[in-house]
């Protein structure tokens, strides 16, 4: 088995972000993507309600950016914004021109509506955005000569010339864990990209897959990259509430389309705390359901989308028809049982306009990256198009410096002298438990200084425990995986005890009103010196 791999770019995750970037770089360039598990196991194959992008002649530009603004309590910052929004249409097209089919009406694309849209501009595959986006992107990428295809294959941290020792900081590839092989390899290249998706999995109840662990972050945090807006974890109103159905989302599209959010007595209750009502932004949609749910002490609340034609509703949301239906919920004629649940990283690698990070020749891009787009709570359907205009704009920015020869110093192979294997692996699914209970409790939806303290205090506990593990035993996917999930968790408690006002997804009762400028929040490893 090969050991040692070279390429002109080594993209981690084979999400929209990955996968876009591969394809737009193979035209000129060797690429290997990988996957820790299978290719399409991230978030974007569960994307549902669609891509954001303005392709209605009633729609504008402006807009977009208004909405986006407005939804990210003012923070987003207005160039991501206006860069990622002017390039909304060139990417569906471009998506189009890949296969991706959209879901059309009678003469053109059907768009529905989300929260905080004040136009439908959402175009969509029905329910299943992220399986037809992704599906298409992975056929084009294995008939590609220039990209290899790594499942199964998981980074276990950057090389930088720091890490050797040597001067001119560079990244220059990364340590990868072959599961197959149980063997680390090292994937070499000038060019490494960080497509890793988000964290959502530091909290108890997500709707995302198991692997969302936040690993692209940790690694760049270790390697010395800054991280910003941590403490802005978006959490989706409406997961689906059922002891059989892990993390399965009832799309923002539900109540675009006109679906009710209601209490168990059959009351609807959002117009008491948004004059938007059910199409408010997410983080007032969510609190609110949070809010009830205490009042009342109940498990759920309920989404109700029976009161329309049975057949509009089977069309429209076929997989979530049918997975309920599965679960003994007949969508159209009876209301579906919900809560929220954490669900996207709106904060993460700090990243310029062509997803450039600190360190020359890592880039980040899609949902671990920090491009200021977001602001402090992101607008629905925000997050593909960000993947595809980020990916695009990287890989131009690659092309640039194609010429930058193979790094020639000499990388060491992986030291497993000093490990052994692991003989208590309960260590490691107690922690994983541990952390995900209090970033929910303390960490969550509404917190205070004094639950971010005790949050703080834990994870200070665990991170010493977690580490002294790591170099005593064998690496593996859940060792690993928690290992990044402790160093996310303490970023997003070290940003959340930063701010100290309520700002989007980031609400305290100690201070529950906005402060008087709207900063983001960027912290900085220590113990590294900048190029
Ligand atoms: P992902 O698609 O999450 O891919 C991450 C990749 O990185 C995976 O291939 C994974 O295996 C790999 N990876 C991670 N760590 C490692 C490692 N250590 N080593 C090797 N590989 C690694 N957004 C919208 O805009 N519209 C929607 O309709 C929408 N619906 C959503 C519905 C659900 C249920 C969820 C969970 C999210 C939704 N989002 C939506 C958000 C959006 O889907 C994601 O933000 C987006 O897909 C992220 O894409 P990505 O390429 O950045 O990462
Ligand atoms: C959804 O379909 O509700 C998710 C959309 C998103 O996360 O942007």
């Amino acid at each position: 088995m090969k050991q040692h791999h070279h390429y002109d770019a080594l993209i981690i995750g084979s999400g929209a972000a990955g996968l876009t970037m591969a394809l737009h770089l193979s035209q000129n360039a060797r690429v290997a993507v990988l996957s820790k598990r299978a290719l399409k196991s991230g978030s974007t194959w569960l994307a549902q309600g669609g891509i954001a992008a303005v392709l209605d002649t009633t729609d504008s530009t402006q807009a977009h950016m208004q909405d986006t603004m407005s939804a990210g309590g003012n923070l987003s910052h207005p160039d991501a914004v206006e860069f990622t929004v002017s390039h909304g249409k060139e990417s569906i097209e471009w998506l189009i021109q890949q296969g991706v089919h959209f879901t059309q009406d009678s003469d053109d694309y059907h768009l529905t509506k989300e929260g905080g849209h004040s136009h439908r501009r959402i175009i969509h595959s029905a329910d299943a955005t992220g399986k037809a986006l992704q599906s298409t992107l992975i056929e084009r990428a294995i008939a590609s000569p220039n990209i290899d295809l790594y499942e199964d294959h998981i980074a276990v941290d950057l090389i930088t010339r720091r890490k050797l020792g040597l001067a001119h900081n560079r990244c220059v590839g990364a340590y990868i864990l072959n599961e197959k092989t149980g063997h680390v390899e090292v994937f070499q290249a000038p060019h490494v990209v960080l497509a890793t998706g988000g964290a959502s999995k530091a909290y108890l109840y997500t709707s995302n897959s198991d692997g969302a662990t936040g690993d692209g972050i940790a690694m760049a945090w270790r390697a010395g990259c800054r991280v910003g807006n941590m403490e802005f974890n978006q959490f989706h109103p409406t997961c689906l509430y059922h002891p059989q159905a892990k993390s399965f989302l009832i799309t923002e599209a539900v109540r675009g389309e006109g679906g009710k959010l209601i209490l168990p007595n059959g009351k609807p209750f959002m117009h008491k705390f948004d004059k938007r009502g059910e199409l408010a932004p997410r983080d007032i949609v969510a609190r609110a359901i949070d809010h009830e749910m205490k009042r009342l002490g109940c498990d759920c609340l309920f989404l109700d989308i029976s009161h329309k034609p049975a057949e509009f509703v089977r069309s429209h949301f076929p997989t979530i028809y049918k997975r309920c239906l599965k679960l003994g919920i007949d969508i159209t004629k009876e209301p579906i049982p919900v809560v929220p649940a954490a669900h996207y990283t709106c904060g993460g690698i700090v990243t310029d306009e062509k997803g450039r990070t600190d360190i020359a020749g890592l880039y980040a891009i899609g949902e671990t990256s920090f491009t200021g787009l977001h602001g402090a709570n992101r607008l629905a359907s925000n997050s593909l198009l960000e993947c595809l205009v980020y990916a695009k704009s990287a890989s131009q920015d690659v092309f640039n410096s194609l010429t930058t020869p193979l790094d020639e110093s000499i990388i060491p192979a992986w030291d497993e002298t000093q490990v052994t294997d692991s003989d208590e692996d309960v260590i490691i699914s107690h922690n994983w438990d541990e952390i995900r209970r209090f970033m929910w409790d303390y960490v969550g939806i509404v917190r205070t200084d004094k639950r971010l303290q005790r949050a703080k205090h834990r994870i200070d506990l665990l991170h010493q425990e977690i580490s002294e593990y790591y170099s005593h035993y064998k690496i593996s996917n859940d060792l690993l995986e928690l290992r990044n999930l402790a160093v996310v968790a303490d970023l997003i408690i070290r940003s959340a005890m930063l701010r100290q006002e309520s700002r989007g997804l980031h609400y305290t009762l100690d201070y529950p009103d906005l402060g008087p400028e709207a900063l983001d929040t960027i912290l900085t490893p220590i113990n590294f010196a900048w190029n």
